[in-house]
């Protein structure tokens, strides 16, 4: 049985209370987006270029990857709200059959922005429609069946793609060269982290002393969407069993609580080294088998637990599988005595 993960980030569509508070705050321009300062750079570039014209030409489209949580979603609105184009949202699963992307292409209006979510799950006969819709705004039906079967082509207005994925290597070739400008999502810095921090305390009226954040961001994987999750459970921590001012002391037994340990990580994650070192020691594991061992879909595993392991040098991939490194060991033998 998987663990219950705090530190899990949800996959897009969920229609939680906690989506909707995410929702809620989500910054809506550069100017409120922290972080991310090359991409927003380069966005910013492209958007001015594409207002100063104003011949109706449309932003080039867009792929963003990385891991989850790290601002796909988010930046996909920015883009939009600063085009001042209309969003329309949708995910690669969502889209089952051609003709649901045709419906959704041919009530687009000029300018529009499309922000397909989990864009590497799209079907392929889906996504070869979408290839010569994003080439040259032409949509490709079959009208009819069997002998009597002709092929259409219908002009579509002229849109903009916005691609998210948390994998660019399961993405097909012909469809990433339709991207025109890709940029990968980084991690984020402790400082950065600790903004957002406390723009998400400012948003929920909450006090937050700069000793407590500082330490928040320490704890939250480098990843805004953590920080925010975090956050939400010392203040309701706080709340209950303080005067609602997120201290330092009020944060230190809160993360206890979440057995959240001084790399951020949670008890799935070290369940997951954990076990892979009992059984395998230094050699190499494999997804299937790790997924296995803990519960958990391969999927999970690769997409949620592995980058920020990964980043933090804790877990290594090689040809072979995934290896605990020595710094994995030594994590997990000195949260034992911490914790
Ligand atoms: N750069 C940022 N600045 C402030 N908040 C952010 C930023 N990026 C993400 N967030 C917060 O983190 C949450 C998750 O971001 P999201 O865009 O849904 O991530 P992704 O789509 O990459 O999984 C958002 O609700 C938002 O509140
Ligand atoms: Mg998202």
């Amino acid at each position: 049985m998987a663990i219950e993960r705090l530190v899990e980030p949800t996959l897009a569509g969920e229609n939680t209370e906690e989506e909707k508070i995410e929702v809620s705050l989500r910054p809506t321009s550069f100017a409120e987006y922290v972080g991310q300062e090359h991409l927003k750079r380069n966005l910013k570039l492209a958007i001015d270029a594409v207002k100063k014209r104003n011949d109706g030409s449309t932003l080039d489209h867009v792929l963003l990857y990385g891991p989850p949580g790290l601002g796909k979603t988010t930046m996909a609105g920015v883009i939009a709200h600063e085009l001042s184009a209309s969003l329309r949202v949708t995910s690669g699963p969502a889209i089952e059959r051609a003709g649901d992307l045709a419906s959704i292409l041919t009530n687009l209006k000029d300018g529009d922005v499309l922000f397909i979510d989990e864009i590497h799950r799209l079907r392929r006969a889906v996504e070869e429609v979408l290839y010569s819709a994003m080439e040259d705004y032409k949509l490709d039906i079959v009208i009819g069946k069997g002998p009597a079967a002709r092929s259409v082509r219908l002009d579509l207005p002229h849109f903009t793609v916005i691609g998210a994925t948390t994998r660019t290597g399961s993405l097909a070739g012909p469809l990433r060269d339709r991207f025109g400008i890709i940029h990968r999502l980084e991690y984020y810095k402790e400082p950065e982290i600790e903004q957002i921090i406390r723009r998400t305390a400012g948003i929920l009226s909450t006090e937050i002393q700069p000793e407590a954040c500082e330490l928040l961001a320490t704890r939250s994987r480098l990843t805004p969407r953590i920080a925010n999750r975090i956050f939400k459970r010392v203040r309701d921590y706080a709340d209950v069993n303080g005067d609602g001012i997120v201290d330092v002391k009020m944060t230190e037994e809160a993360l206890r609580l979440m057995e959240i340990d001084y790399l951020g990580l949670d008890p799935a994650d070290r369940n997951m080294l954990r076990l892979m070192y009992e059984n395998y020691g230094d050699r190499p594991v494999g997804l299937t088998t790790i997924a296995a061992l803990t519960g958990d879909e391969a999927a999970t595993i690769e997409d949620f637990y592995e980058p920020y392991l990964m980043q933090l040098g804790l877990l290594m991939r090689t040809p072979k599988g995934r290896v605990i490194t020595e710094k994995g060991k030594e994590h997990l033998q000195s949260v034992k005595n911490v914790l």
